[in-house]
């Protein structure tokens, strides 16, 4: 079977340090999956995300995306093909919202009541009224409103593999529930493969359809919520689901 992610014993060190970043990982992506990655700061999340679209090189190892081999790809259209919210938002700070999500769409050269459509049905869908918000820049905007934004142009020219770094660590609670919701139905309908980095357990669980448990540049644990919470694979993963249910026990005290 022809996997949408497949990583082969995949390590990186940065220069200058002793340890892998990324050490020795091996996982497989079916399509279709919404792959949750947790872990704390520093264990490698964002250095492993960087290298399914070649942002990073691994140092050995092996990379494919639905069979091929990345390191052999093209690596402007590998990126063109992979939506890609990064941790610090990164728009272009000198072109409109509109502008930004456009990017990849005219690239690819879409036409132009083509894009329009496109840009307003994303910013619509990531709860940012279009008349109001298409003309401006980033720095006119929050930077809840900025990470909707980079959501929206990482979906823009459909990918079918998704990367998103914490894409919703600057927004508020109410805000993104809904948006987990969106992402989820969204996710449901198109069927798209998407690897979601976060630091949040809960959110981890709820978006995963798998979630994989990091620490130190290491996979502890690869699994569906349930089986992780059910199995944890040692002593660190089984103290990551007992802080989760601390916080639940927290909550608990208050009911009615
Ligand atoms: N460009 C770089 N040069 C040197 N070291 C780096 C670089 N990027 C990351 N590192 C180091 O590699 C390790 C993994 O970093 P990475 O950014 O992947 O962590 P992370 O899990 O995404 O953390 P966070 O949750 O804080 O975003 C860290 O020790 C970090 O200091
Ligand atoms: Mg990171």
């Amino acid at each position: 079977m022809v996997h949408a992610i497949d990583f082969q014993d995949v390590a990186k060190a940065f220069r200058g340090s002793a340890l892998n970043a990324v050490d020795h990982v091996s996982f497989t992506v079916a399509e279709g999956e919404f792959v949750t990655i947790l872990g704390s700061s520093g264990c490698g999340k964002t250095t492993l995300l960087k290298m399914v679209n070649r942002l990073y090189e691994p140092d050995s190892g092996k990379i494919t995306l639905f069979g091929e081999d990345i390191s052999r790809a093209d690596v402007v259209k590998l990126r063109r093909r992979i939506g890609y919210v990064i941790q610090q938002v990164g728009l272009f700070p000198h072109i409109t919202v509109g502008g930004n999500i456009a990017m990849v769409p005219n690239l690819l050269k879409w036409d132009k009541a083509k894009t329009e459509a496109r840009t307003e049905e994303l910013l619509a869908l990531v709860g940012l009224d279009p008349a109001e918000y298409r003309d401006r820049y980033p720095a006119q905007l929050s930077g809840g409103q900025q990470q909707r934004v980079g959501l929206a142009r990482a979906l823009a020219a459909d990918p079918k593999i998704l990367l998103m770094d914490e894409p919703f660590g600057a927004i508020d609670s109410i805000t993104r529930t809904r948006l987990q919701d969106e992402l989820l139905s969204l996710h449901r309908d198109m069927g798209k493969t998407c690897l979601f980095v976060t630091h949040d357990i809960e959110e981890a669980f709820k978006m995963g359809t798998k979630v994989i448990i990091m620490n130190e540049g290491k996979i502890l644990q690869y699994d569906t919520p349930e089986g992780i919470i059910l199995h944890p694979a040692d002593g660190f993963v089984s103290s990551l689901v007992e802080s989760a249910r601390a916080k639940e026990a927290f909550w608990e005290k208050f009911k009615s």
